[in-house]
């Protein structure tokens, strides 16, 4: 399946100049959502996953069901202050702005083996922030999945050294 012909465009989004990968088009479509999960329920057998991690907000769309096809786990990472209990940070940059990340100090078991979802790797701030809560916490960062790579902003370059699915290029 292309799944690129189910992400809509939005030119201007945010902010002048940023052409957006809208994936609310493809989640919409029942196809195109379950094939794009069953590509990366694949990879996650092919890695041993004990958990899934996924930083709010669509991170937990592309890892909810995977988790669930898998019969694992789901841990979110959150903004601050969104977490009830005992928390670490991370402080990161995003491709416009910047912002820091928490996970529930109790989320990992040390030498779990964990998938990290989002939508989109875009200049990678956001996955190395993801990646860092989890190696403190203990676990093994397996594999990190997306749906969209921004090639241009080389997000790549901080993801060396880990396994990394990306479904659609741009
Ligand atoms: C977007 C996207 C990724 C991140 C990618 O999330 O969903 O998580 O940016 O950018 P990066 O590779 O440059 O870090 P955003 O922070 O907009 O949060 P949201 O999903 O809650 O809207």
């Amino acid at each position: 399946m292309d799944l690129k012909q189910y992400v809509t465009i939005v030119e201007n989004w945010p902010k002048e100049g940023i052409k957006f990968k809208d994936i609310t088009t493809l989640m919409d479509n029942g196809d195109a959502y379950r094939y794009a999960t069953d590509q990366i329920v694949e990879y996650a057998k092919e890695k041993e996953i004990d958990l899934i991690v996924g930083p709010e907000a669509r991170g937990f769309i592309i890892g909810c069901p995977v988790a669930y096809a898998l019969g694992v786990g789901f841990a979110p990472v959150r903004k601050p202050g969104k977490l009830p209990r005992e928390t670490i940070k991370k402080e990161y940059g995003l491709e416009y702005g910047k912002d820091a990340l928490t996970i529930h100090k109790d989320a990992i078991k040390p030498g779990q083996r964990v998938l990290i979802t989002d939508d989109l790797l875009a200049t990678g701030g956001t996955i190395e922030a993801t990646i860092k809560l989890v190696e403190e916490l203990g676990g093994i960062v397996a594999g990190c999945a997306f749906l969209i790579e921004l090639t241009y902003l080389d997000g790549r370059d901080k993801l060396e050294g880990y396994e990394v699915l990306t479904l659609m290029q741009y």
